[in-house]
């Protein structure tokens, strides 16, 4: 990440929840105010940069001269959108079921453009969102806000951090999150990019910061995203893009051993989807090029009796 900026990542990622807003239905996952958060610049200069992936996603309709709207509708369903959409429908599907079980807390880590909060304010009379970002990240986003002048609601919580330097049990104990009170943390788009160290120093973080019961949502790539002879396509032109962006992906993780690795961090893992219970859940039926995306995972985990130490 470029200091004083925010993640490539990030912007790629609302760009997608906008994009999809104003032009795909139905809709897997509506982040109306998703365009808000980019400066009219911005916006079209991701435009030609995203218009210009085609030549990597799909060279054969590259090789035709697509217009940009068809090269830039041609990345977004079948590159950069899959993931994104699905992944927020899940977790803020599990929210709001979380919240019916009298969940108190929402903490985003890596929340990057997010806008649940500003969205979502039936939902924030009964939580308190703590957002969690790289510091450069979060810096922007304030600004962003700022310029667009929609306040901040008092149950909105910014804590800047790195998870690659700092603690997360520093970060909540310092803040007014309460580690009494039923939560839920969402982690979307974040273990890629990060060791698979720090995810877990992280994960069980939350073991000991939330209470029995609490839940984390997170989404992460199996281990065959990394082998030359198993990877699919996509996630291999995902892998250069990121590496390309100077924010390389680096962690994966194995369905069949999470289960272990996540009861030794304090966690018991509930849930685990994977390509084809994704494409079931969130893309039956599209007449569109929209599809899980290979490799792609969705976890849910709550924290167990036993503290991890
Ligand atoms: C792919 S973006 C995802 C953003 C958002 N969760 C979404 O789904 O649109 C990854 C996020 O992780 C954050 N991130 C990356 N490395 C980080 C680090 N070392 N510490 C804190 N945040 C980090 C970035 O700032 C960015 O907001």
């Amino acid at each position: 990440m470029e200091p004083g900026r925010l993640s490539i990542n990030a912007l790629v990622t609302a760009y997608s929840r906008a994009y999809h807003s104003t032009h795909d239905s139905p809709k897997i996952f509506n982040d109306a105010l998703a365009g808000r958060m980019l400066a009219e610049e911005e916006r079209s200069l991701l435009e030609q940069a995203l218009a210009g992936l085609i030549k990597v996603v799909n060279p054969n309709l590259a090789s035709t001269g697509p217009d940009q709207a068809t090269a830039l509708a041609c990345v977004i369903q079948n590159q950069n959108g899959p993931i994104t959409l699905s992944r927020s429908r899940y977790a803020e599907d599990c929210l709001e079921r979380a919240v019916k079980r009298r969940v108190r807390q929402y903490v985003i880590l890596g929340a990057g453009l997010d806008t649940f909060a500003y969205r979502r304010r039936d939902l924030l009379k009964r939580i308190q969102v703590f957002e969690i970002d790289h510091p450069d990240a979060q810096d922007s986003k304030l600004r962003r806000l700022a310029r667009l002048g929609s306040g901040f609601p008092p149950q909105l919580h910014f804590l800047p951090m790195d998870f690659a330097k700092q603690s997360l049990i520093d970060v909540l104990w310092r803040s007014s999150y309460n580690p009494q009170e039923p939560t839920y943390f969402s982690w979307l788009g974040g273990t890629y990019y990060l060791t698979r160290e720090v995810v877990f120093t992280t994960l069980r973080a939350i073991a000991r910061m939330a209470p029995l019961g609490g839940t984390v949502v997170f989404d992460y790539v199996d281990q065959d995203a990394f082998s030359a002879e198993r990877s699919a396509g996509r996630m291999r032109v995902m892998q250069a893009i990121a590496s390309e962006a100077g924010e390389p992906m680096q962690a994966s993780f194995s369905p069949r051993d999470l289960p272990r690795e996540l009861q030794m961090l304090g966690l018991c893992l509930q849930e685990d989807l994977g390509p084809a219970e994704i494409e079931q859940r969130y893309f039956r039926g599209r007449k569109d090029a929209y599809h899980a995306f290979e490799h792609v995972h969705f976890a849910s985990a709550s924290v167990m009796n036993r503290k991890p130490r």
